[in-house]
């Protein structure tokens, strides 16, 4: 069997999260021996979407795919760039003419040929296309083009995360969860070869409200008066999944949660 070894890290929150990742993601990277890194970069500029800089830092850092979620297009620039680079990919189930593309076939360090998918919820979400149909239409058009395949469910209720792992289970290597930023502790293989966690959780600041300043937020929730959320300062964080995949049967052999904060 040749394993290929996926990492993928979850939402980067800002500078403090594209912080994270410069100063721990290649020594993560060569210490795990991954061959392929996919980052969700839906928070990477200031909290709230992407942009083309900043999209580069994780590139640099160490990022080979970078997939996003509900707040794909929180910067205006960003449409123009996910047409020109194939290496970001928005929730392949936002609507037809959506700029961008949902999923990508890209090549490990091992050579191992590897397809990524964003999928984005829709229960207490924006409404947005039916992700499971998607990720059935998704997965034809890979055909047998990838072996490897890699999916981002970008949810919020866990039943609709853990319904996509078992809809997915043996036709996809792994459904990895994102967006709420707390991981959780149910990793495992499903029966059928799928490796699955409900939230890979966040990259940013420990000591916040899911990377923002815990102020604002908790005034947010006494008054329900939206107030400016500020990105947290401080310590910080990188939390991650490190999938281990026989290549030539795309089945997962082991799913690992990643906890590395910057002072260990
Ligand atoms: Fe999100
Ligand atoms: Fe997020």
């Amino acid at each position: 069997m040749s394993a290929v070894r996926v990492l993928f890290v979850g939402d980067i929150m800002g500078s403090p999260g594209r912080r994270a990742a410069g100063k721990l993601l290649a020594d993560l990277r060569s210490r795990l021996d991954c061959h392929f890194v996919i980052v969700n970069g839906e928070n990477a500029a200031g909290g709230l979407g992407i942009t083309k800089p900043t999209a580069h830092d994780l590139f640099a850092a160490g990022a080979d795919v970078i997939t996003l979620g509900n707040h794909t297009f929180a910067k205006r620039a960003v449409a123009a760039y996910l047409a020109e680079e194939p290496r970001v990919l928005r929730p392949a189930n936002y609507p037809p003419g959506a700029p961008g593309s949902g999923w990508g076939i890209y090549e490990a360090t091992s050579g191992e040929i590897i397809g990524v998918v964003s999928l984005m919820g829709r229960t207490f979400m924006n409404p947005i296309d039916c992700p499971f149909r998607c990720a059935d239409a998704v997965l034809d058009e890979i055909g047998g083009r990838a072996k490897v395949i890699i999916v981002d469910m970008h949810a919020e209720a866990t039943s609709e995360k853990i319904a996509m792992g078992w809809h997915l289970d043996g036709r996809v290597s792994a459904v990895i969860g994102t967006h709420t930023h707390v991981q959780t502790s149910d990793e495992r293989v499903l029966p059928n070869g799928t490796a699955y966690v409900t939230d890979i959780g966040m990259t940013g600041v420990v000591d916040s409200v899911l990377g923002l300043i815990p102020a604002a937020v908790i005034n947010r929730f006494l008054t329900q008066v939206p107030g400016k959320f500020e990105l947290a300062e401080g310590r910080v964080c990188l939390h991650a999944a490190l999938i281990e995949v026989d290549a030539d049967t795309g089945r997962a052999s082991s799913i690992e949660r990643v906890e590395q904060g910057e002072e260990l």
